[in-house]
């Protein structure tokens, strides 16, 4: 059997899937069908300080080999994810990452400050969600506040600090490097790319707010690009995701470059796709001779 753990800045993880944020709550709606526990980490769906409505409906459209979404970063709060959804991750045994969004700088720092008593193992800072007015991709997209607002959570926690990076941009590793410079322990990539969907016969767009994120098998490729790309450009570990539905497709990303994965629109059609990763990049390291699963990591031959 292959040894499966990863060090993702810092995160020790027992094997290297995790799922993205916003396509498995919290983890308690898919307990009928994944062990949380066998899993390398759950990250959660974003949170703010208060809780958010999100986007007007609909905003959700399914697109070839793909979905969009235009949430808008729903969520009950910092609060109510501290007193009903963190105990019981804790009690399951899980690795915990938490998604942090904010619609300022003062807000991402508040969520941390918060959480700090939490039993959390990492933080994720959302800085690529492109379904909000404030906060969210508004700060991935520039460098400067990028790095203002990476460098202020790194104030606020000496835990492990992911960053979540868009693929919304004209270059990815300006983006990277800005996080690495401001204390960054580790990237994650990719949020969704922006897209949107025209009903012709209603001659309207089909999301409500007209635009949102495409996720899924369609955006694969543009992920593994920049996987690729960013493992080039700086020295942090890579948390990388888009498209990811088995251990094959896992497999690809650490070759381009990623120290972990995480799984994401597929947990919509599959809900056990999660624990399938981790049992099909098992299966490839065993057909392939490879004994430990580190050794995948980057090792692209091109
Ligand atoms: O709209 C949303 O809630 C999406 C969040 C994200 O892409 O990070």
């Amino acid at each position: 059997m292959a040894v499966m753990s990863v060090d993702l800045g810092g995160l020790p993880m027992k094997n290297p899937v995790t799922v993205a944020s916003g396509t498995f709550a919290a983890g308690q709606e898919y307990a009928d069908f994944v062990d949380v526990a066998k899993l390398g980490a759950v990250t959660t769906k974003g949170v703010s300080l208060h809780g958010w409505e999100g986007n007007d409906i609909p905003r959700i459209a399914e697109t070839p080999s793909g979905m969009l979404n235009s949430i808008g970063l729903q969520n009950p709060g910092v609060e109510h994810l501290c007193a009903h959804e963190i105990p019981w991750l804790e009690g399951q045994g899980a690795t915990i990452i938490v998604n942090v969004s904010g619609h300022s700088l003062e807000e991402y720092v508040a969520v941390i400050e918060r959480l700090e008593s939490a039993p959390v193992d990492a933080y994720e800072v959302n800085i690529s969600c492109p379904n909000v007015d404030a906060g969210g991709m508004t700060f991935g997209c520039d460098c400067g506040q990028a790095g203002r607002v990476v460098s202020a959570c790194r104030k606020a926690t000496d835990r492990p600090l992911i960053v979540k990076l868009t693929p919304n941009v004209t270059d990815v590793t300006e983006i990277a490097r800005a996080a690495e410079e401001a204390g960054a322990d580790a990237i994650s990539l990719i949020n969704t790319l922006l897209g949107m969907a025209v009903d012709a016969k209603a001659r309207k767009s089909v999301l409500a707010r007209v635009v949102g994120g495409l996720s899924g098998p369609a955006v694969k490729p543009v992920a593994l690009r920049m996987v690729w790309q960013c493992a080039k450009a700086v020295k942090l570990p890579i948390l990388g995701m888009g498209g990811i539905a088995s251990g094959e497709d896992a497999v690809e990303f650490m070759l381009a470059g990623a120290t972990a994965v995480a799984v994401g629109t597929a947990n919509f059609m599959n809900p056990r796709a999660s624990l399938d990763v981790v049992e099909g990049i098992r299966a490839f390291c065993e057909a392939e001779g490879v004994e430990d699963v580190k050794e995948l990591i980057g090792g692209l031959a091109c």
